[in-house]
């Protein structure tokens, strides 16, 4: 199977669907923020964050090849701090991101938590792949309000090519 099909079947199986407001933060150049965007539709919108502003300039070349229109690109300084309003997302993606390589310290990941918790709908959901913190992710979610709802193993692209297993944690605001 190609790598397109497999990520949008794990996105549609995490509970992405039709006309959702997503938030990819820490997108890269689009391996999830692509299908999401497809999923979603027009009638839905992802949001990609990053900071490095070569990967985000990537991806809109490959959304706008792919004629996507409902990506909207979020160039940020690094600051765990989201342009959006309150309770206005009804997804965020954190993927291959909350763990010490880009946050080091438990209190840098509780400060991106928190306002990840702020933009997210009453009814919304987190997707976090904790690659590399796998053990101590769960508490520390946990811990910033969240409940583990479901978690999803299986085959996932790490770095844009490697296919590799790992298991994505789905959360939701207590
Ligand atoms: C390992 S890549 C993961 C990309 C994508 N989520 C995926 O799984 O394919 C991590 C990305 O997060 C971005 N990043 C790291 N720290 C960030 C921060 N504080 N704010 C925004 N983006 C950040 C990096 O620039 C990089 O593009």
């Amino acid at each position: 199977m190609g790598l397109k099909p497999q990520v949008l079947e794990v996105l549609e199986r995490l509970g992405i669907s039709r006309g959702q407001i997503v938030l990819d933060f820490g997108c890269g150049s689009g391996t999830y923020t692509i299908p999401t965007a497809r999923i979603v539709g027009e009638r839905g919108r992802v949001y990609a964050l990053d900071k490095n502003k070569r990967v985000l300039d990537e991806l809109m070349q490959k959304a706008e090849l792919a004629g996507l229109r409902n990506i909207k690109r979020m160039d940020t300084s690094g600051e765990p701090r989201i342009g959006l309003p309150n309770e206005s997302v009804d997804v965020v993606l954190l993927l291959d991101i909350f763990h010490p390589y880009y946050f080091p310290q438990a209190y840098d990941r509780r400060r991106l938590l928190n306002e990840v918790y702020r933009v997210m709908k009453p009814s919304a959901f987190i997707s976090v792949w904790p690659k590399h913190m796998e053990s101590e992710a769960k508490d520390e979610i946990e811990n910033a309000d969240f409940y583990l709802e479901k978690e999803h193993t299986g085959m996932l692209i790490h770095d844009g090519k490697n296919r590799e297993k790992g298991q994505i944690l789905n959360f939701r605001k207590r």
